[in-house]
């Protein structure tokens, strides 16, 4: 079997995007303003995991270098002001700025040298949803106003979240310079995945095939997740497996073999990114009776941290859909919480991949 592995990694980008023709068309109609030499509409790209946020987005960036200056922020991986910032510099500059560097002398050199090259710039922040909501406003506020510092600065922003209510924790002085357009990204059905992993093993396996067999099962598992990355990671395995006992196709028993694997890779984007609060909460949803987030609060958290931030934590849970809230009437509204995996499957994840 000859196979592109590349083609199954997680930064791949398919030359054809399936089904986000309208989020596609929506995306570039804002930024069409840049090719006047304008400012770009702002921008929100919602959805669940997997659906094609980074994709599109990166898609887009990528084709849209002759009229704007794109800068891609991964915010799981640069986690503070300065990061972020650093980033932004690192991308106009062509080198990491020198350590020591104050904020504000980082700033002013990011919005001169925009100016000077009468650029404008467009900045994707990815995975809004890993910063502490304080964070997220202050570079939202700090970028937004860079016309007030230096005139002729012009940018445009576009968050990407799985937060359904990203807006929702913006303070109105940052919404105000901010106000986005939302864009939501659907999780795919199970025509469309299976769509999409067909078209993707064709690509990436040359010399072999697929059988359909096989591609079922693989849409069957990740639909049962809700989640076409574990589909593709599936894919990507199975091939593997194939290739090592030396055959020329993949069938239905090379993807049994491997989907303990490839679930225990489900989770690891989402551990990784944990802090150890969040972690303990998420064990202790996991491995205690209690359902009621109340309950779980006042027996385990209590001494440890606040309501606000316990609230928090089950928010990042909910969004990273590692777990689901929902509210039941008994003797009042209480909220409680409802596992989305089975209990090993999360505390092995957190064995093996939490920092
Ligand atoms: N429409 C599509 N056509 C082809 N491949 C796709 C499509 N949408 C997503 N994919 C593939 O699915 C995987 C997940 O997509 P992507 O990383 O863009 O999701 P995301 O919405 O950014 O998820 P997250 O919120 O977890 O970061 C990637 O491997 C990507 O190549
Ligand atoms: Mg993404």
């Amino acid at each position: 079997m000859i196979v592109r592995y590349e083609v199954f990694d997680e930064d791949y980008i398919p030359e054809e995007i399936l089904f986000r023709d309208t989020q596609i068309s929506r995306i570039s109609f804002n930024l069409k303003p840049a090719m006047h030499k304008s400012r770009p509409v702002n921008m929100l790209c919602l959805g669940p995991p997997a659906t094609g946020k980074t994709t599109v987005t990166k898609h887009i960036l990528n084709s849209a270098e002759d009229y704007l200056t794109g800068v891609y922020i991964n915010c799981q991986i640069n986690q503070n002001k300065q990061q972020i910032f650093s980033r932004i510099f690192q991308r106009l500059y062509g080198y990491i700025p020198p350590s020591g560097l104050s904020f504000q002398k980082l700033y002013s050199a990011i919005l001169k040298k925009i100016v000077e090259r009468d650029e404008i710039l467009f900045i994707v922040l990815d995975d809004i949803n890993f910063l502490p909501p304080k964070l997220l406003n202050e570079v939202l506020h700090t970028l937004l106003k860079g016309h007030e510092e230096l005139q002729g600065f012009k940018i445009g922003i576009a968050g990407i979240s799985t937060d359904m209510r990203t807006s929702a924790i913006l303070e109105s002085k940052t919404l105000s310079l901010f106000h986005p357009d939302e864009i939501v990204f659907p999780v795919y059905d199970l025509d469309e995945m299976m769509e999409i992993l067909r078209r993707r093993a064709e690509i990436g396996v040359v010399g072999g095939k697929v059988l359909n067999s096989a591609l079922e099962l693989i849409v069957e598992k990740a639909f049962e997740y809700l989640d076409l990355r574990f589909g593709i990671n599936l894919l990507k395995l199975s091939i593997l497996n194939a290739d090592r006992k030396g055959k020329d196709f993949v069938d239905a028993g090379d993807v049994e073999e491997v989907i303990d694997e490839g679930r225990g890779i489900f989770f690891k984007k989402m551990v990784s990114a944990l802090s150890k609060d969040e972690i303990e909460v998420l064990l202790a949803i996991y491995t205690s009776e209690k359902k009621f987030t109340g309950e779980i609060y006042s027996s385990f958290f209590k001494s440890k941290i606040s309501y606000t931030k316990f609230y928090e934590i089950l928010r990042k849970l909910e969004n990273l859909r590692l777990i689901d809230t929902a509210v039941r009437y008994d003797k009042g509204l209480r909220r409680y919480v409802v596992r989305r995996f089975k209990s090993e499957e999360i505390t092995s994840a957190v064995e093996k991949y939490s920092l």
